[in-house]
């Protein structure tokens, strides 16, 4: 049994509809695990939703429903979110189901049959919106809290913490010794700066039911239930030990309901967990030390993208400056979405949205680079051969190869754009070829059928391999790339990609655009 390639989402909030933030999250991710693929590599993906805790609680009763019918309502929004972004998940799981909810319970009952909680009395300052415990040191210089904690409230209550502090040296040894444990550096030297700089506190892992009962009981007192973060972290193991995976199961005790009998599906560790900047402490602190504790192998990557703007400004639901990717997909199709946000964002830094920028990439990279290509040269070859590929000539076979072997490179290293820019290097390249080649000049010229040939085979088995180098950013363009040239199968493997694998005399299909131009400023 071979371990897959195991790669994670961050688990999105229900207590509202998915934006442009999300759907960006879910596209990178789903790129990286398409790319694997292609690689060769067998993948699991998994994505799913976070649904416990006080913000859930709060949206519910706001709309004066049970938590549960809210969650079930909003999951099938975000399930759908997922069929429309393409993605190629093999799970969804939800933070209420059942077989995670038990799961939760059995890692606690390790931990705690272990020693690793203790309860205790707290006495000070709590967000509910972030649902976090707050000290002096929180304060602002003002002596106010910042904003983006809501109201805080102060606060007298028993809860259970569990022991953090005692790993802060081995984090910072294993952070030291591991530099590729959280991608990019940048984001590494934030979390390493962050524990050489402060005390780690215990991590409180409950709230008292009487507070907050939208939770999962804790297994040894019922009387509290588990911290949303604690809840939500275990997805990334208890997803794959309800598949039976031996790597995971071993994280958890026996408790009642939960099966443990190991299955043929081999997932953990993962290898890339893929999240946004601003929950990187959750995922690079608390996470490996909760591993640590269960006696779970670390994740080999905590991939750490940046955080979009609209027009420069944070997108806020209360201002309306937000971009909705369902109403972009609609207007613009899928993958010219899934094109835009990871050639315009690179992985790691912030970014902007504007629709400005959106519709000059359509037109230039998209409608006028490789959907220009792409019929150009069908067209021509339907036109001058009657749509037969002609003897395998070279011209391009040296410029593409080293293109595709870049591309490789950039797809191990979660090179996400540079990956984009190694693939428009052979659109690019392609449609000068045909500007100096000249086709239409030379078909007017019998003397010339021999270097057409050359010329017509280059364009048309550089489109092929082009839909195979696309397949992993833009599965329905490359499909339809097949499609057009007629070929059968799908083009998702990397190893497609070589030159000459286009036999001569095969015919191919009719073009059509794959990208059509857009005169029009897009309908608002
Ligand atoms: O944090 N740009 O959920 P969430 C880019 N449930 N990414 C953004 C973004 C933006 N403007 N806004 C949000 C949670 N995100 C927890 C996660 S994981 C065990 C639990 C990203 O719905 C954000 O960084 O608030 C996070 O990775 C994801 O969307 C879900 O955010
Ligand atoms: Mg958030």
């Amino acid at each position: 049994m071979n371990k897959r390639f195991y790669i994670t989402t961050a688990i999105d909030y229900v207590n509202g509809l998915p934006h442009l933030g999300h759907a960006y999250e879910k596209v990178v991710a789903d790129v990286i695990a398409r790319s694997r693929r292609s690689l060769g590599q067998e993948v699991f993906f998994l994505t799913g939703t976070d649904e416990h805790g006080q913000k859930v609680q709060q949206a519910a009763v706001a709309m004066g429903k049970s938590p549960q019918t809210y969650c079930d309502e909003l999951a099938a929004v975000w399930q759908q979110l997922a069929v429309t972004l393409g993605l190629s998940n093999d799970d969804f799981i939800r933070t209420t189901q059942d077989r995670h909810k038990k799961l939760v319970q059995a890692i606690l009952a390790k931990l705690h049959r272990q020693g690793d909680f203790y309860k205790a009395q707290y006495t000070g300052y709590y967000s509910t919106k972030e649902e976090t415990f707050l000290t002096e040191k929180d304060r602002r210089p003002d002596g106010t809290f910042d904003p983006s904690y809501g109201e805080v409230v102060e606060l007298v209550e028993e809860n259970y913490y569990f022991r953090l502090g005692a790993h802060q040296q081995w984090l910072i040894d294993y952070l030291e010794a591991n530099p590729s444990f959280v991608y990019p550096e940048n984001r590494r030297n934030e979390v390493l700066g962050f524990l050489k700089n402060n005390q780690l506190e215990d991590l409180c892992i409950s709230r008292p039911a009487a507070r907050l009962s939208w939770g999962i009981p804790l297994p040894f007192d019922p009387q509290f239930v588990t911290y949303v973060w604690f809840d939500a972290l275990s997805n990334y193991v208890t997803a794959p030990a309800s598949h039976g995976d031996p790597g995971a199961l071993a994280g958890f005790d026996a408790v009642d309901g939960v099966d443990l009998t190991p299955g043929n599906l081999a997932l953990w560790p993962a290898d890339a967990h893929v999240i946004g900047k601003d929950i990187l402490k959750f995922h690079a602190v608390y996470w490996p030390i909760m591993l640590k504790a269960a006696g779970l192998p670390l994740p080999r990557q905590v991939v750490v993208h940046g955080w979009w703007q609209k027009d420069n400004h944070k997108m806020s639901k209360t201002t309306g400056n937000v971009v909705d990717p369902v109403a972009v997909i609609n207007e613009w199709g899928l993958d010219a979405f899934r094109f835009y946000v990871v050639r315009e964002l690179d992985l790691g830094p912030d970014g902007n949205w504007t629709d400005a920028g959106f519709a000059s990439r359509y037109q230039s990279e998209l409608a006028n680079g490789l959907g220009n290509l792409v019929n150009r040269s069908l067209s021509m070859l339907k036109r001058y051969r009657e749509g037969k590929v002609p003897a395998v000539a070279h011209d391009l076979a040296a410029e593409v190869g080293l293109a595709v072997v870049e591309l490789r490179q950039r797809w191990l290293a979660n090179q996400l754009q540079g990956g984009l820019e190694s693939i428009w290097k052979i659109v690019n390249r392609a449609n000068q070829y045909i500007d100096q080649t000249a086709p239409f000049k030379l078909a007017k010229d019998p003397a010339q059928a021999q270097r057409l040939d050359e010329v017509l085979y280059c364009l048309v088995e550089t489109c092929r391999i082009l839909a195979v180098c696309l397949q992993p950013y833009l599965p329905g363009t490359a499909t339809r790339i097949f499609q057009q040239l007629n070929l059968p199968g799908t083009p998702d493997r990397l190893e497609q990609a070589q030159w000459g694998r286009l036999l001569p005399g095969h015919v191919v299909g009719e073009p059509s655009p794959l990208f059509p131009r857009r005169d029009a400023p897009p309908k608002k």
